[in-house]
This record gives structure tokens, sequence and C-alpha cells, in this order.
């Protein structure tokens, strides 16, 4: 029997033993796993699964792909939830340790769902990053949109994962990427202060991405945080976006992680 926490049935494609190849601790309770497996190829924002086994039971979760679909060793940034049964294990993995790895990609929040628009915003709360890393970093995005923000938020600064890389991809696309960190709970020179609904409602963010959001021009990508997606998308709606949905197409796409 396995425990999990499928956001959509886990077919039957089965799983692969993959390799850790390296471990980046970004605080003591954050970190991110380079694995290496033959894994089926996936689309820039989806997720995959890993899995250990506990006492001859296999306990599986998803985890987003950080890694572009273009480079071969595959990437995940998580946090350790204490409590949790999975991620404080894989904290312990070592380079050289094996970890299952589903075999196939799921998820819908890859830019293939998303209706075309002037501005594309990423909402992130903490780990959600990753999949708009892993978009960002996509061969393919940039002739999508004429903007990209980035809006990331976590509670303390030294949970601002990969600065590194977003930095390397505000100098190469200076014209079309805008990045707004925003940190709850420490004073951070760099970031806005508070929680996402609120400084969007008060246009705190719109304003320190110099961008503007209504329905003709924005689409929005928002992951992590199920009560953070919540009033987000009810502060989006205020603004006149809608839900985006296969049947009826709108400016709001999510990815919740519990
Ligand atoms: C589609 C999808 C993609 C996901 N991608 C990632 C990812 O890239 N990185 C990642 O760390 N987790 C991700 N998760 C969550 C992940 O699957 C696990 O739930 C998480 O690692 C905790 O597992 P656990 O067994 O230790 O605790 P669980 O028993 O699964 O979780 C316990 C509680 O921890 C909290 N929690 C879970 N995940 C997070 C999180 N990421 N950030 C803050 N609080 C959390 C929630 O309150 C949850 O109820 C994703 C979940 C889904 C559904
Ligand atoms: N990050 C840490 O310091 C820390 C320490 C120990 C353990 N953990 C573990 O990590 C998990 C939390 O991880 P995390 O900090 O990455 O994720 P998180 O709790 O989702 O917080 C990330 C960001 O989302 C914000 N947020 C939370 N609820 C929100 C809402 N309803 N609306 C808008 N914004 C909201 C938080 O603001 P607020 O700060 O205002 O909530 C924070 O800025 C916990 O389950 C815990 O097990 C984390």
């Amino acid at each position: 029997m396995a425990t999990t926490n499928d956001a959509s049935p886990q077919t039957s494609r089965g799983w692969v033993q993959g390799k850790v190849v390296e471990r980046i601790d970004w605080n003591p309770r954050l970190f991110s796993l380079k694995v290496s497996a033959d894994t089926d190829p996936f689309v820039a924002g989806q997720f995959g699964k890993l899995a250990l086994e506990q006492q001859g039971e296999r306990v599986q979760r998803a985890y987003s792909f950080v890694n572009p679909p273009e480079q071969d060793t595959l990437e995940f940034l998580a946090v350790t939830v204490e409590e949790g049964e999975l991620s404080p294990r894989l904290q312990d993995l070592s380079p050289g340790d094996e970890v299952m790895v589903a075999t196939r990609p799921n998820g819908f929040l890859t830019l293939d769902e998303v209706p075309a628009g002037r501005e594309l915003w990423m909402f992130a709360t903490g780990t959600a990053v990753g999949p708009f890393l892993s978009i960002l970093q996509s061969e393919d995005c940039w002739e999508r949109y004429e903007t990209f923000v980035l809006v990331y938020a976590v509670r303390h600064s030294d949970d601002l994962a990969y600065l590194p890389l977003i930095e390397a991809l505000l100098a190469k696309h200076p014209q079309q990427l805008r990045f707004v960190p925003i940190v709850s709970r420490d004073d951070d020179p760099n970031a806005l202060k508070g929680r996402i609904p609120e400084l969007l409602k008060s246009g705190v963010i719109q304003q320190r991405a110099d961008v503007p959001i209504a329905p003709a021009r924005s689409q929005t990508m928002i992951c992590g945080n199920p009560e953070m997606i919540r009033d987000t998308v009810e502060v989006l709606e205020e603004m006149g976006l809608r839900k985006n949905l296969r049947r009826t197409p709108g400016q709001i796409t999510v990815e919740k992680y519990w």
C-alpha cells in the first residue's frame, strides 16, 4: 500500500529507481535534490513524484520539477515539514542515495494551458517557486508574453531560494522579466513585506513590478499555499479576472500544494 497526496491519480506506468546526485541546503529546513532517473519527458511547470520505502510501505509525494525539460538531471525544491512523513526523510538523502521517481509527470500548471496575454504573472509561496523557475528556464517561454512577473513570497529572507538563478534570468532578460520578492516575517530591504493578497489589493505589487493588472492584458498563474491561492483568486476576481478553465478560458490558472 502507498500513502499519497496525489493531485491526480497515478497511472500504472510505474516507478524507477533514481540516484541523488546533489543536495543543496538553502537553510536548515529548505533544500533542493538533484536526481538522476530515467523518467518520461515532462513539460515545464509539471510535477513528478518521489517515494521512499518505509516499513514495507511506499510513501510517495508530489514535487514540481525546477529544472527545465531540456536538462536531464531532475531537480526538486522541498521544505521540511517537521511532522511530515516524507519530507524529513528526503532531507536526509545524500549524493549516491537512491530515491524512487514516478516515471510519468503530471500537472497542468504549464504555458500550454494559459491563454495569450500581454503579461504573465507568476505568484508563488515557498517551494512553489519551483515550477515557475522551470518555465522561465525553458527554451520556448520567452516569445509567449511581452513581460513575465515572478512574485515569490516566503516567511524569512533565507527562505528565498535560487536567488542567483533569478538574478541570472533577470540579467539575461532585462526587458522581459520583473521580480517581486516578498518576505512576511523579516524586515528585508530588498523585498516587500506582507502577503500576496493584501499587497495585490493595495496595488503595491503592481507598483513594484511597474505593471498593471487587467483582464484584457493579464494572465496569472498561482501556486503553493491553498489559502494564499483562495485569497489571491478572490482579489484578482475583484479586478475582473476569471478562473481559466478548459471550457471557459480565463486569466487565473492555479495549482495547490496541499
Ligand atoms: C501538485 C503538487 C506539487 C508539489 N510540489 C512540491 C514541491 O515542489 N516542493 C515541496 O516541498 N512540496 C511540494 N508539494 C507538497 C509535497 O507533495 C508534500 O506534501 C510535502 O513535501 C510534505 O510531505 P510530508 O509527507 O513530509 O508531509 P505531508 O503529510 O504531506 O504534509 C503535511 C502538511 O505540511 C504542509 N506542507 C506540505 N507541503 C508544503 C510545502 N511545499 N510548503 C509548505 N508547507 C507544506 C501542509 O500543511 C500539509 O498539510 C507538492 C504537492 C502537490 C499536490
Ligand atoms: N519557513 C519557516 O520558517 C519554517 C520553519 C519551520 C518549519 N517550517 C515548515 O515549513 C512549512 C511552511 O513552509 P513555508 O514557510 O515554505 O510555507 P508557508 O507557510 O506557505 O509560507 C510561505 C509564505 O506564504 C504566506 N502565507 C501563508 N498563508 C497565507 C495566506 N493565507 N495568504 C497569503 N499568504 C500566505 C506566508 O506568510 P505568513 O508568514 O504571514 O504566514 C509566507 O510568506 C510548515 O508546514 C513547517 O512545517 C517552516
